[in-house]
């Protein structure tokens, strides 16, 4: 059986006072035991993240990475640092990565790595541009996107792999992909690596799907087939709407 996951993705959201009160609400919350809860709230928030949620089944993950383990990077975080706060899994690849902070696929093949090799459990985010999907291209890019960041990581490292599909035209923009847009694409990822490595990893990887999911298309979204849960941004800043997505399956 995959893993059901909620990821709340916070961006550079939440300073420390905002994220004590959100822990403070969260920690009154009851979770369902079939999905994994996670939190994943700017650097400046992790450790007393980590601290204030010990005793609750909620999963704390970085938002990004450096690809070296130490050195002359300023401003930078490596894997050691937030495996030294308490944080093991971390989101690579996020669309705003990508475009902003121009993370291309060789570089995320190296934070891949760096994140695998440190123990550590990554959610990997991949998602057409509109352009690409009205010119047709979105399977490609998003088998382009998956071949040069993740398909070359070991059978074993899967373990440690969520897969994030997040269409970069549904993300903070109130348009969500249709549940069968979201489901045909999560199939295909499945298939892609089910050619790329084998049927029993595919169909124990859980894929998640991120852009504009909320309290009231969640439960449609995570009704696919192929959607293990979602990977949601403005509705996870609060504790209501997020716990109304946790609950959704
Ligand atoms: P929204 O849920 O705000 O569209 O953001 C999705 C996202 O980018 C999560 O990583």
């Amino acid at each position: 059986m995959r893993k059901n996951i909620v990821a709340g993705n916070w961006k550079m959201n939440n300073d420390l006072a905002e994220t004590e009160m959100f822990l403070v609400d969260l920690k009154k919350q009851v979770f369902p035991e079939d999905v994994a809860v996670m939190v994943a709230p700017p650097f400046t928030s992790l450790h007393h993240t980590f601290n204030s949620l010990r005793e609750h089944p909620v999963t704390i993950a970085a938002q990004n990475m450096h690809q070296s383990n130490e050195g002359a990077f300023t401003g930078e975080v490596s894997a050691k640092m937030l495996k030294s706060v308490g944080v093991s899994t971390v989101i690579l690849g996020h669309s705003e990565r990508r475009a902003f902070f121009n993370e291309d696929g060789s570089l995320l093949a190296e934070k891949v790595n760096t994140a695998l090799e440190n123990k550590m459990t990554l959610i990997f985010c991949i998602g057409e541009e509109l352009a690409d999907r009205k010119a047709e291209n979105h399977f490609s890019l998003i088998n382009r996107q998956l071949s040069e960041g993740l398909f070359h990581i070991s059978e074993a490292a899967w373990e440690n792999v969520i897969i994030a599909y997040e269409p970069v035209w549904a993300i903070g923009t109130g348009e969500t992909a249709s549940p069968e847009q979201a489901q045909e694409m999560h199939q295909y990822i499945r298939k892609l690596i089910n050619e790329n490595y084998n049927e029993t990893i595919a169909k124990k990887v859980s894929i998640l799907y991120g852009g504009s999911v909320k309290p009231d298309n969640a439960a449609e979204i995570f009704g696919q087939a192929d959607v293990d849960g979602g990977l949601i941004g403005g509705a996870s800043l609060k504790v209501a709407s997020f716990m109304k997505i946790v609950n959704a399956f």
